[in-house]
């Protein structure tokens, strides 16, 4: 296989996202993006075809509390991350590491060879976490997003981003992509 330890070691558990999660999720992902999508705006991507969502949960709760999220998209052998974030109470405790590799068992068992994303420049902790998985960076889309993001707060991720450069001097997205074979 391609390398990557698959298993999971920490208090995490990743379910299938569902409606009653979407108002937890928009308030994760305005604590992280700017401009921020709605609960209505990641139901309607969440329903768009081959979209699939996770979210994190703490197993051994009761409660059903959502710590962080992921959406993705598969479309024949290939898939691309279009968001993830992780609340702002709940980050460097693996949780996104763990979406992520929730999402790659996903699509290792649906026969995907590639997975990409794009990634601000400047997000150094989402940098860290792809590459920290194996994904390497594959191009560079110029001037994509605002110049000095914070990275906290930075435009979005992926394709489906709405949001444009702003200013005369945008930052740059990487492209970054995780091949599933060799
Ligand atoms: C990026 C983000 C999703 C990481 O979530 P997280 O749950 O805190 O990440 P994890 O705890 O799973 O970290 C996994 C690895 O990522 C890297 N990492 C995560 N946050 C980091 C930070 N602030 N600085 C440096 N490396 C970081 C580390 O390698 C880390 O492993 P380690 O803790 O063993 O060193 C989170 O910071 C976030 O939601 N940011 C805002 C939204 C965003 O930028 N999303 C990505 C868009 S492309």
């Amino acid at each position: 296989m391609f390398g990557l330890d698959l298993r999971s070691r920490n208090p995490w558990q990743y379910v299938a996202m569902e409606s009653d999660d979407l108002p937890t999720c928009a308030d994760i992902h305005e604590e992280s993006f700017s401009p921020a999508w709605t609960a209505g705006t990641i139901a309607s991507l969440l329903n768009s075809p081959g979209m699939r969502g996770l979210v994190a949960l703490r197993t051994g709760k009761k409660k059903r509390q959502v710590h962080g999220f992921i959406l993705y998209r598969v479309v024949a052998d290939e898939a691309e991350v279009i968001t993830i974030a992780t609340a702002r109470r709940a980050r460097r405790r693996g949780a996104a590491k763990e979406l992520m590799l929730a999402a790659i068992r996903d699509c290792l068992t649906d026969r995907v060879v590639k997975i990409s994303l794009e990634v601000d420049e400047g997000n150094l902790a989402a940098r860290m976490l792809y590459a920290s998985l194996g994904f390497r960076k594959a191009g560079e889309r110029k001037g994509y997003y605002r110049s000095g993001a914070n990275p906290e707060a930075q435009s979005s991720t992926a394709s489906v981003s709405t949001s444009k450069p702003v200013n005369p001097e945008p930052g740059n997205a990487l492209i970054m992509v995780l091949e599933l074979t060799g």
